[in-house]
């Protein structure tokens, strides 16, 4: 366990509760470089994705890290392009070069939400990986596949942050049992220069990114900020001493536009048809 700590998943695992995300690196050295370096700060958690195609430096980093396969969380998500999600699941441990994935993910629901996932639950029997979750999906998404599910979904990662504060969605996960989880917590970055987000930065002493990263972890929900530079790695995994008051987590909470929306795509529409 890291010093930030783990949720349980509904299925027995648990996940570290801040990770890597490594959307829009780009695979060879700089995505290598990145997770090496998350792993020497002290993160256990990396996401990667078929989508982002890096999932082979993601591996060849891992392997050479020395850190032993199973203190490890390595989530993995299934692009909805046609393909079968089970020889995807194959194709992706392969290409990362490990033994198994500690979480496989429908990336979004293209295609409705319900059909992937006997492929993932096929994938997680046959131990190619330990849990199975889903990604951009809304509360009645989520809904609709659970009644088809077999093997419970234990994690539903999206867009989120003091801006986009899904609390409708949150709340749905929460009564379930499901992890949220927030990628984009620093929205691509936009947030980093938000007003209020830097008056608090100043007023904690820490950086704007540690006091959008720090607010989701505060909200209870795992989060997976992206950076391909080392020093902002390990600055955004420093958030164990950074104390958000009432007043602040308020202020952050005001941000909010999406009107704390349990829809998963808001503000922006579907990219798939
Ligand atoms: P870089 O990879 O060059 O560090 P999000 O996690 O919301 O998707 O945000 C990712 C974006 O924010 C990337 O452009 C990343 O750039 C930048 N970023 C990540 N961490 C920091 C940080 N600590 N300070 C400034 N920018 C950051």
């Amino acid at each position: 366990m890291t010093a930030l700590g783990n949720l349980d998943l509904l299925d027995g695992w648990e996940i570290p509760r801040v990770g890597l995300g490594v959307w829009q690196t780009p695979d060879g050295p700089d995505c290598e470089r990145a997770v090496a370096a998350a792993l020497e700060a002290g993160y256990r958690l990396i996401d990667t994705a078929q989508d982002y195609g890096n999932e082979l430096s993601v591996g060849r980093a891992i392997r050479a890290s020395g850190i032993p396969r199973e203190e490890i969380f390595v989530t993995t998500k299934f692009r909805p392009d046609g393909r079968q999600p089970f020889t995807a699941a194959q194709e992706s441990v392969e290409r990362l070069g490990l033994d198994y994935l500690d979480l496989y993910l429908v990336h979004w629901p293209e295609g409705g939400p319900t059909w992937a996932w006997p492929e993932l639950e096929q994938a997680a029997k046959a131990g190619l990986t330990r849990s199975i979750g889903v990604s951009n999906f809304s509360a009645d998404e989520m809904a609709e596949l659970a009644k088809v599910a077999e093997i419970p979904a234990v994690l539903n990662q999206v867009y989120f942050s003091p801006f986009v504060h899904r609390r409708g969605l949150a709340e749905f996960c929460e009564n379930a049992g499901v992890v949220l989880q927030a990628y984009s917590p620093l929205g691509t970055g936009d947030h980093l220069t938000d007003p209020v987000v830097q008056r608090i930065a100043a007023e904690t002493g820490h950086t704007p990114a540690q006091v959008l990263i720090r607010w989701a972890y505060d909200r209870g929900v795992s989060v997976i900020p992206k950076s391909a530079n080392p020093a902002r790695i390990t600055e955004n995994f420093a958030i164990a001493d950074v104390h958000l008051d009432t007043a602040a987590l308020e202020a952050l909470d005001a941000l909010d536009t999406s009107g704390g929306t349990s829809a998963a795509m808001y503000p922006n529409g579907k990219w798939w048809s």
